[in-house]
């Protein structure tokens, strides 16, 4: 049964998100799974890259589609809930989800998802979802901002088992639909004070829409929708 099928492992590459794309394009099957236990070129959202060391997870998988780019847009919500929910069955602890695709764990980066789409005329033939989580280093640079699943737990977790875990998850769910309950309880944005980094808009983040867009009460009294973009959480991140 394919959702058995094994995860290609690399010991080293620039990213798997990359890989997985050259593969898509050579017909890779709906669910195959690349990880890598180290990227030279991760990549993360907003054009920033992801720093990628040796001992953390680096997954990325392939999802068959002939959609609207615009019916995608949750993928990165149902990736974010199945990585919490991977993450839970390892460690027995929840992280949470700051809006869009951050996995956080008191206060501290856990995690990122990426999804990349890969299109055929105005449909999108394959979705990409790569998703990054640092089990046993927090990236240089970035100690005081990043966690690890090390550091949560005081144990060491595999990365091995950790993409096992999240293979089985990801590959049972349903990628469908946006799972809009579940995204709100783990999203730890709503009810915050919120800055969008676009024009530097302020309010309170209120609710997620059906398809994964973050919905803002602006300090202005009207409300708006951030449906790709970027926003700052008050308290996070260095955001006072
Ligand atoms: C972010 O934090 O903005 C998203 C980070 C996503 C990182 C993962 S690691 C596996 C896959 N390969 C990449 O180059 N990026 C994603």
């Amino acid at each position: 049964m394919w959702t058995e099928r094994p995860i290609l492992w690399f010991d080293r590459l620039d990213s798997t998100n990359n890989r997985l794309k050259l593969l898509e394009a050579g017909g890779a099957e709906h669910g195959l799974v690349v990880a890598a236990r180290q990227q030279t070129a991760g990549r993360g959202r907003m054009g920033r890259s992801f720093l990628s060391p040796e001992g953390n997870l680096y997954f990325s998988i392939l999802l068959r589609t002939d959609h609207d780019p615009r019916e995608l847009m949750h993928l990165t919500c149902w990736a974010a809930t199945a990585a919490c929910d991977a993450v839970q069955i390892l460690t027995g602890i929840r992280p949470r989800i700051k809006w869009v695709n951050d996995l956080v764990y008191e206060g501290r980066k856990l995690g990122g998802i990426l999804t990349e789409l890969v299109l055929q005329g105005n449909r999108a033939r394959a979705a990409i979802v790569g998703i990054g989580i640092n089990c046993r280093n927090v990236p240089e640079g970035v100690a005081d901002m990043a966690t690890c699943l090390k550091d949560m737990t005081g144990r060491d977790i595999d990365p091995e088992e950790l993409a096992r875990a999240l293979a089985h998850r990801l590959r049972l769910g349903d990628h469908t639909g946006m799972p809009l309950d579940a995204y709100r309880v783990d999203c730890l944005t709503l009810g915050k004070p919120v800055k969008c980094m676009d024009d530097g808009s302020t309010g309170i983040a209120r609710d997620i829409t059906p398809q994964g867009g973050l919905i803002i009460d602006l300090d202005d009294g009207t409300q708006r929708i951030v449906a790709a973009g970027e926003v700052s959480v008050r308290g996070l991140y260095g955001y006072l």
